[in-house]
């Protein structure tokens, strides 16, 4: 293992919510997130944090800037694909005992941009791509924007719990998929697969000859008890058929530096992309943000254990304060990522047409609507609590004067 990956010392280094940002200094970022809707309204829809990033990730952007030319970049005497490919490859030895070859990593500015790359380079018009539902949009729509045929695997919930079923999928759905969409941990119901649904994924897999998208983006963001397993590590014959996805944008909240990894199980995988989707044609992220992420990935430790305590703390607070202040949510509690997945079935929405629009209309706030995870799904949201107390507590007094009437 390089010396250059630091296992995270003790949390006790970032003083507990030093973090937190207020709304007015979250309007001040110019994101989406606190800008797309009026000030009035509190947003808990797209997933970014409201926090401060890790000061290592402030300073290793600043530096470039710092500098004064933009040139074309070198890093430890290398193009900066492979330094990240390398830092890549660092950070899942350390985490999780994972040697992805940084040969077969690609530099890419999104996970988004990978699947919909993949899909179109790795897959045929009219081939099925099988993903788990609920799902985070993008999926669903690399599939049906590209015409190629979208399978859910339906989830049913079971005990506050999201279960899918591989055999429920009706074979002559089946019939023509070339490839399965992962997500683990699962965007929007915060599950985290375990070692046997993960083993029953890769048996499908096998089974039918599908290539698999692992989309790991979530996999650091986990609560206590949890435990990540890469799904290319359960074995050779399940390596050379992932494609695993990764970035620190959701770990560290730097969605906006627009980087991540693409690393392939084969070679053989990663040429068959090539031969059809020419990796020049893909594009590549730029020094900033390659330098923040090897910031993140090597110095942001201490950050990410402080801001994990944050996010059970407020995963917690939202399922012991949610019953009182909305009689009748269910709330499936994640065991990863920041995103609750709340079924108001059983709320009186007087007559909205949806849960996302009664809380936007009601309760002047911004969640994602539950229809773009799954259609018919109008009587969900998901919810986005990676902020801090006071504006939770805040959220759930408009949500709570909202359902009163
Ligand atoms: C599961 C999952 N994949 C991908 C993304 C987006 O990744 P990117 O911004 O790198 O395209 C998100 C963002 O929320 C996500 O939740």
């Amino acid at each position: 293992m390089s010396s250059a990956f630091t296992p995270s010392p003790s949390a006790a280094q970032i003083a507990p919510g030093a973090f937190l940002l207020r709304p007015d200094e979250l309007r001040a970022l110019g994101g989406v997130k606190w800008n797309r809707y009026p000030a009035e309204v509190l947003p808990a829809w797209v997933a970014d944090m409201d926090f401060l990033t890790a000061a290592p990730i402030r300073a290793a952007a600043a530096r470039v800037a710092e500098r004064g030319g933009f040139v074309y970049p070198l890093r430890e005497g290398k193009d900066i694909g492979l330094v990240l490919a390398e830092a890549f490859a660092e950070r899942m030895e350390g985490l999780y005992d994972w040697s992805p070859a940084p040969e077969n990593t690609m530099a890419m500015t999104g996970l988004v941009q990978a699947v919909f790359a993949l899909v179109t380079g790795l897959t045929d018009p009219g081939d099925g791509i099988i993903v788990h539902v609920p799902t985070y949009p993008p999926f669903r729509a690399a599939a049906e924007t590209t015409g190629r045929r979208f399978v859910a695997v339906e989830g049913s919930n079971e005990n506050g719990r999201y279960r899918w079923d591989l055999a429920s999928v009706a074979p002559e759905a089946l019939r023509g998929c070339a490839m399965m969409v992962l997500c683990n941990p699962q965007n929007p119901t915060g599950r985290v697969f375990t070692r046997e649904e993960l083993e029953a994924v890769a048996e499908f897999a096998l089974a039918h000859d599908l290539i698999v998208i692992a989309d790991e983006v979530h996999a650091e963001l986990l609560h206590p008890g949890q435990r990540h397993i890469p799904f290319a590590t359960l074995g050779p014959e399940v390596a050379a058929r992932t494609i695993t996805l990764q970035s620190a944008s959701k770990s560290f909240s730097v969605a906006g530096l627009c980087c991540a990894v693409m690393h392939f199980g084969s070679a053989a995988l990663k040429q068959r992309l090539a031969a059809r989707l020419p990796e020049r044609a893909l594009g590549h992220p730029s020094a900033i943000a390659v330098d923040a992420t090897l910031a993140a990935w090597r110095q942001g430790g201490p950050w990410l254990d402080a801001v994990r305590g944050q996010l059970t703390a407020m995963r917690d607070r939202l399922a012991a304060r949610l019953p009182e202040a909305v009689p009748g949510a269910r709330m499936n509690v994640p065991e990863g990522t920041y995103l609750a997945w709340i079924d108001m079935s059983a709320v009186d929405l007087q007559g909205a047409k949806s849960a996302y629009q009664f809380f936007l209309d009601r309760a002047k706030v911004a969640f994602s609507a539950g229809e773009t995870f799954r259609p018919g799904a109008e009587r969900f949201v998901r919810f986005n609590f990676a902020t801090s107390a006071p504006i939770l507590d805040d959220i759930l007094a408009r949500m709570a004067e909202a359902v009163r009437g």
